[in-house]
């Protein structure tokens, strides 16, 4: 299908994953190919709003493709919210005669990108830049590898010490909704146990799986906690066990923002590299309100409404793998 599509924007919304800049390097170099003329909206939604728009060209994404962060700056934008701030929105973009955007991001990214489209009826592709990993229609997400090779490191090292101490580390990662980081990261690091937001966890059934650890000799244990899981943050839950056990000294870690930084591995930037790429060419064959991701190793559309809704969960069985392994 052709389409009469010369001037398009990208941007990069909500929270930053690493690979974010390997997916804007891919845009800007396949668009430009494609004799497009590439916008970079900066700060997301906000500087869509504010008009915070300029040309990027080939050499303006050059050295970035290790880079963490986003060069485009990112927000979470309160504004695009209400129908004032997306029909100014809307304005910056006519202003800058930008026929179609491509939008890298996560779940909050894509809701506002299919209401715009509605509106104003402006076509989006959306690729998935997030660290949670918790979009329908990829495999993975942009930034999600990094992050998690970001917080094995950081285990091990903790590990170190936990084992040179006899003692309990409750450690928490991020996942505000969702825990791929923190089931990829205890079977990645060994962990004893996993708290993650899909899967109900009682202290009382943590307290027995710890007891069992203890019976079997087990001088020093890893519980992992995402930071949406249902019984408290790694701190809370930390203390009612404290509260009910005297067979460890106990202690917390939380991993925190360092997840969201560094350099991004080989998976994200083939990943981000991909979609980048092939962003643009759905835009050029007539698509729109599609997230593009990769699903056995293929590159696969997924409308925004499917891929918002249909909330991804861990796998079974590799909940009970990490169950199993970390007796
Ligand atoms: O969505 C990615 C994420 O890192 C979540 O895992 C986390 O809960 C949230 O962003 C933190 O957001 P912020 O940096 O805005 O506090």
């Amino acid at each position: 299908m052709s389409t009469n599509i010369k001037r398009i924007a990208v941007f990069t919304s909500g929270g930053d994953a690493p690979g974010m800049n390997a997916a804007v390097r891919a845009v800007v170099r396949n668009a430009t190919h494609k004799d497009l003329h590439v916008y970079g909206i900066y700060r997301g939604y906000e500087g869509m709003i504010d008009g915070d728009i300029k040309r990027l060209e080939t050499r303006d994404v050059g050295n970035i493709i290790h880079r963490g962060g986003t060069i485009l700056k990112t927000a979470r934008s309160k504004r695009f919210m209400t129908k004032e701030g997306r029909q100014q929105a809307h304005e910056s973009l006519m202003a800058h005669d930008i026929d179609a955007c491509i939008a890298i991001g996560g779940n909050g990214t894509f809701t506002g990108a299919s209401v715009f489209n509605k509106e104003f009826d402006i076509p989006f592709i959306g690729i998935p830049g997030t660290i949670d990993n918790d979009l329908f229609g990829t495999d993975n997400t942009i930034g999600f590898d990094t992050a998690v090779n970001t917080a094995i490191e950081a285990v091990d090292k903790i590990r170190d010490t936990a084992d040179s101490h006899n003692r309990l580390f409750f450690i928490e990662v991020m996942g505000r909704n969702a825990g791929f980081i923190a089931l990829n990261t205890g079977i990645g690091s060994g962990a004893s146990n996993i708290m993650i937001p899909e899967r109900a966890s009682t202290i009382d059934g943590l307290i027995k799986q710890l007891k069992k650890g203890v019976k079997r000799k087990k001088l020093f244990s890893l519980a992992i906690v995402a930071e949406g899981n249902k019984l408290g943050n790694a701190m809370e839950i930390a203390e009612l066990v404290k509260a009910q056990t005297d067979f460890y000294d106990i202690k917390v870690a939380i991993i925190g923002h360092l997840q969201r930084g560094g350099s991004p591995t080989a998976a994200d930037r083939m990943l981000a590299s991909r979609l980048g790429f092939s962003a643009v060419e759905a835009l050029m064959d007539g698509k729109t309100n599609v997230m593009a991701g990769v699903a056995n190793n293929k590159v696969v559309y997924t409308p925004f409404k499917k891929a918002i809704k249909n909330t991804k969960t861990p796998d079974a069985d590799l909940i009970h793998m990490a169950e199993v392994l970390g007796m």
